[in-house]
């Protein structure tokens, strides 16, 4: 249940004509949030959801705020090269708010179809309402010049290469190779599709969600391997059919895999130990486990609870730290979907590969290392666990696997079998843990990595 799943315009719009409901607010707002992230490193969902004059747009223009602020981060290597190439001394780029309204008017111009006028009048309006009237010359010149010359430089650009951080691009080339590292960084730049869990009957309600509705497309629903079923993204999730009395829940096709791992668990009691907002929790629950849903953050948890409600679905939760907290007595199965850089999810996120570092990467591995230790302590002998994380980085995956089996003889893999991720073989390691990459499958999937083991000791 990625977080998508609590914003009501998550997917509006999948493109198409910007707002002309208020031109000027839209884009002051796509300012304010896109300087919170670049400038300040706030997660732009948290940036989003702080901001009230977003909240007080109509929902087709924050739609239009978030696909204009998720393309400038997904887009901001292309974007820069070409506006300090439009400069007219190129020598000297531009800093600050110039640069952040350079960088959403020409994101308009060269990536959503807004027509010229717009982009660029708006742009210029942009820069006296915020202080900037000395460079309302040059703002209007260098969109002028891109809206002339954009795109032709942009065919002529390496937009997957341009728009990965050099030690995002060489860490996973290292990992996987030049080839797979191009897929991955070619899935970066498509706005992703909607994926769905459903609770039951799957082909049932790829069948609803697909009729046709009074006032809207017929909409292609495609089954995924594994069961999620996956719609084009576009319109606010919570009108579509089954949504209201839970019949399913946004979550990527690959954040769907770790809790599928366990097999059947109805009646067995799971611990999901980093468990907000949710979505493996609802797997767990839906397949008729008992669940305890831990998570550190009681304002995560209350969402998680809001969910599992909208779900019909019930479990304990407890607001704890899970390296200092205890069940009662070891327990079946224990799920740790850790916290991580969330470098897999960069397609629905853009703004990760702004905000994180490798120094992340390093302390982040580290809080991993000691969750791993105490999740294998909380399972009964014979009991399962499955460590997953939504992270490209093997040290935060393979590599995590590696040390704690090397330290722990009481534990040992389970292999996963393509088979239990509906033939998805290219998604196996050698090892036996699971692996997606966002070019996997046509449209993409998050970055996920899983391993299975058992405690036998
Ligand atoms: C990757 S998210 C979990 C996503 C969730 N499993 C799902 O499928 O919806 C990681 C979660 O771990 C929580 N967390 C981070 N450190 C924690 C800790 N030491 N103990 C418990 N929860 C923690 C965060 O608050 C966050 O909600």
């Amino acid at each position: 249940m990625t977080d998508q799943s609590h914003n009501p315009d998550a997917g509006t719009p999948a493109g198409g004509p910007p707002p002309d409901g208020e031109p000027l607010a839209a884009r002051a707002a796509a300012l304010d949030l896109i300087q919170a992230t670049l400038r300040r490193n706030v997660p732009f969902d948290d940036a989003l959801e702080a901001h009230r004059g977003v909240r007080a747009l109509e929902p087709r223009d924050r739609g239009f705020v978030r696909l204009l602020c998720a393309t400038v981060f997904r887009r901001l290597g292309q974007l820069d090269a070409l506006i300090l190439g439009a400069l007219a001394k190129p020598g000297q780029p531009v800093k600050g708010p110039v640069q952040d309204i350079l960088r959403l008017g020409a994101a308009q111009l060269l990536f959503l179809g807004t027509p010229a006028h717009a982009a660029v009048d708006t742009s210029v309006e942009l820069a006296v309402a915020r202080g900037q009237t000395p460079y309302k010359g040059l703002v209007n010149a260098v969109l002028r010049r891109l809206s002339r010359e954009g795109a032709g430089l942009l065919a002529a650009q390496d937009a997957g290469r341009l728009n990965t951080p050099d030690w995002l691009w060489l860490a996973w080339r290292q990992a996987y190779g030049t080839g797979a590292t191009r897929a991955i960084v070619e899935a970066h730049l498509a706005e992703p599709p909607l994926d769905i869990t459903v609770r039951a009957d799957a082909d049932l309600w790829a069948e609803r969600l697909g009729a046709e509705r009074a006032g809207a497309e017929r909409v292609k629903v495609e089954r995924l391997p594994g069961g999620s079923l996956r719609l084009p993204a576009g319109g606010p999730v919570t009108e579509l059919p089954g949504f209201a009395e839970g019949a399913w829940w946004v979550q990527d096709a690959a954040a769907a895999i770790p809790a599928r791992l366990f097999g059947d668990v109805a009646g067995l009691e799971v611990l999901d130990l980093c468990a907000a907002p949710g979505g493996k929790t609802a797997q767990l629950a839906a397949a008729g486990a008992r669940v305890t849903a831990v998570d550190r953050s009681e304002k995560r948890l209350e969402r998680l609870r809001e969910n599992l409600a909208r779900l019909g679905l019930e479990v304990d939760t407890v607001a704890a730290d899970a390296a200092a907290w205890s069940p009662d007595a070891p327990v079946d199965a224990v799920l740790l979907d850790a916290p991580c850089s969330a470098t897999g999810t960069i397609r629905r996120h853009p703004d990760v590969q702004r905000l994180k570092t490798e120094e992340d990467v390093a302390k982040l591995a580290r809080v991993q290392a000691r969750l791993l230790i105490r999740a294998a302590d909380m399972l009964k002998p014979g009991g399962l666990l499955v460590y997953a994380t939504c992270s490209l980085q093997p040290e935060e995956g393979e590599r995590q696997i590696e040390t704690l089996l090397a330290r722990r003889p009481d534990l040992t893999r389970v292999p996963v079998d393509p088979a239990e991720l509906g033939g998805l073989t290219g998604a196996v390691t050698a090892a036996g843990d699971v692996r997606t990459t966002p070019g996997l499958i046509p449209g993409g999937m998050d970055g996920f990595f899983a391993a299975r083991l058992r405690r036998t000791g």
